[in-house]
C-alpha cells in the first residue's frame, strides 16, 4: 500500500532508464562495467567462469644431461587459485575472419594463493605480472579487438555434447609465439627453489637437441552449467635462473566448478555446435543472483533493485508533501 507511490514513480523512471540503454555494441563480447563488486579485469567477457585448480605435471626427459634432478620422476606443481573463463567469441572476429575465428574462447588464469587481486573498482588489467594466462585468443579489452584478423593463439573446434554440456579441442597455432609457462620446482633436493621460465614447444620453436617435437601443443576441454575441465599436452622447455635446462612432456590439467554468480546463462544451441550464452550479468542479474522482476502492466518489466530505490525516493517525495 505504501509503495503505490513508488510504482507510479518507478514507471516514470523506467522510461528514462530504457532510453539510457542505447549504445551497447551488439558485436562485442564485453560485459557492461556496471556490475557492483565484480573484479572486472578477471570477468570482462560474456560467458561461464569456473573456480578450480591447475596441476602441471612434467616428466623430465632423462637424456638431457643439463637437467637438474634427472631421474626423480615427474615434477608436479599445483596452482590452487585458478580461474577458467569460457567465453563468447567477439563478434568482430566472426565478422572479419569468419573462417579463422574460433567458435568460443577460453582463458585460463593461474596465480599463487594469497595474491592480492586488485579491488573491483579497478577496471584495468590488474596484477597481470603475477597472473599467468593461457588464452585461445588475444582477449579483447575494447569492444572491437585491435586486429580482428590476427590468427588466434589456439585453433579450436567445438561440439555440443548434451543439453548444457559443450566440449572443444584444438592445437596451438604455429604462426603465433609459443605459449609461455613458468613455475617453481621445489622437489629438487639439490636446489631448494628453482623458478623455471619456458614455453610449450611447437614444431617451429628451437628445441633442446634431445627433445623431439612432432606436434603442436594440444588442448581439450569440456564445460557445462556446473563444472569444467581442461587439459593441455605438449613439450616443455625451460631454464632456471641459474641457466639449467628442463625439458620433457608436460600436461596441464584444470578442474573446476562454476561460479554461477559471475557467469552468464549458458544455453543449449539448437542450431549448431558453438556454445551460446544469454547475456545476463549486468542485465537481469547482479552478483547476488537473478534480479526478480515486477510486472508493471503489459510489456513493462522492472527490476526490483530499481523499484526499491524508487520506493525510497517515492517515500522521500511522499513525506515531503
Ligand atoms: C642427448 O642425449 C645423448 C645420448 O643420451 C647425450 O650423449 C647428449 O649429451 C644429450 N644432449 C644434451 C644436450 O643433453
Ligand atoms: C592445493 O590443494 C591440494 C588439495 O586440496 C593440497 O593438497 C595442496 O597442499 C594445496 N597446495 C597449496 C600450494 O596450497
Ligand atoms: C600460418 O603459416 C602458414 C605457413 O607456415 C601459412 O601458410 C599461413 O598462411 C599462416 N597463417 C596465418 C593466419 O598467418
Ligand atoms: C616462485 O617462488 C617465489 C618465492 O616464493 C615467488 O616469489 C614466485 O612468485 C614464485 N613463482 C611462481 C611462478 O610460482
Ligand atoms: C621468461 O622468458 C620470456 C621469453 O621467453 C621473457 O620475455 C620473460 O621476461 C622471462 N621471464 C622471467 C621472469 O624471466
Ligand atoms: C607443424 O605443425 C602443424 C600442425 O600440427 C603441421 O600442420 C605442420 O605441417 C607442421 N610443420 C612442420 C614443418 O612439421
Ligand atoms: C544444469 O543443467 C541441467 C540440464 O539442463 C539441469 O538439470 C541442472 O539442474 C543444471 N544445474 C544447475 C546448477 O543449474
Ligand atoms: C612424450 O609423449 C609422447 C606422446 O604422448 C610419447 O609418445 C613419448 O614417448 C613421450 N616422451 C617421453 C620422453 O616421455
Ligand atoms: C580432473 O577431472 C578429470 C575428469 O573429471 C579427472 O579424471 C581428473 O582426475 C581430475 N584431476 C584432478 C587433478 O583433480
Ligand atoms: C570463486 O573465486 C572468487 C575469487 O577468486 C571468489 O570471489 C568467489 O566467491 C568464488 N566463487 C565460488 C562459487 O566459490
Ligand atoms: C548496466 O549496463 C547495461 C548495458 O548498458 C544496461 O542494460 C543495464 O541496465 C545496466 N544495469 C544497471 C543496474 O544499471
Amino acid at each position: 500500500m505504501r509503495c503505490r507511490a513508488w510504482l507510479l514513480l518507478a514507471a516514470l523512471l523506467q522510461g528514462i532508464l530504457a532510453s539510457e540503454e542505447v549504445g551497447t555494441d551488439p558485436l562485442t563480447n564485453l560485459r557492461p562495467d556496471n556490475v557492483t563488486g565484480l573484479i572486472y579485469y578477471l570477468y570482462r567477457w560474456t560467458g561461464s567462469y569456473y573456480n578450480g585448480s591447475t596441476t602441471i605435471r612434467l616428466q623430465p626427459q632423462d637424456n638431457i644431461q643439463s637437467s637438474t634432478c634427472v631421474g626423480q620422476g615427474p615434477i608436479v606443481v599445483s596452482f590452487n587459485s585458478s580461474l577458467l573463463a569460457v567465453t563468447q567469441t567477439n563478434g568482430y572476429l566472426l565478422q572479419e575472419n569468419p573462417t579463422g575465428a574460433n567458435p568460443l574462447a577460453f582463458n585460463l588464469k593461474l596465480w599463487l594463493e594469497g595474491l592480492n587481486l586488485l579491488p573491483s573498482e579497478n577496471m584495468n588489467d590488474g596484477s597481470t605480472e603475477d597472473i599467468q594466462e593461457i588464452s585461445s585468443v588475444q582477449m579483447n579489452t575494447k569492444d572491437r579487438p585491435d586486429d580482428p584478423t590476427a590468427a588466434p593463439p589456439w585453433k579450436l573446434v567445438a561440439s555440443h555434447d548434451a543439453a548444457l554440456t559443450y566440449s572443444f579441442q584444438g592445437y596451438h597455432n604455429p604462426n603465433v609465439s609459443a605459449q609461455a609457462l613458468r613455475f617453481n620446482n621445489t622437489q629438487c633436493a639439490s636446489l631448494p627453489l628453482a623458478l623455471y621460465n619456458g614455453t610449450l614447444l611447437g614444431n617451429q620453436s628451437s628445441v633442446l637437441s634431445n627433445l623431439s617435437v612432432t606436434t603442436e601443443p594440444r588442448v581439450r576441454g569440456i564445460f557445462s552449467n556446473e563444472s569444467a575441465s581442461l587439459e593441455i599436452k605438449g613439450i616443455y622447455q625451460g631454464y632456471s635462473e641459474s641457466g639449467s635446462a628442463l625439458g620433457g612432456n608436460v600436461t596441464i590439467v584444470f578442474n573446476g566448478t562454476i561460479d554461477e554468480a559471475r557467469s552468464d546463462r549458458l544455453m543449449s544451441n539448437t542450431l549448431g555446435s558453438a556454445p551460446v550464452w544469454e547475456s545476463t550479468l549486468g542485465y537481469t542479474k547482479t552478483l547476488m543472483g537473478e534480479t526478480p522482476v515486477v510486472h508493471v502492466g503489459a510489456g513493462n518489466v522492472l527490476g526490483v533493485g530499481w523499484g526499491l530505490r524508487a520506493c525510497v525516493l517515492g517515500l522521500v517525495v511522499f513525506w515531503g508533501l
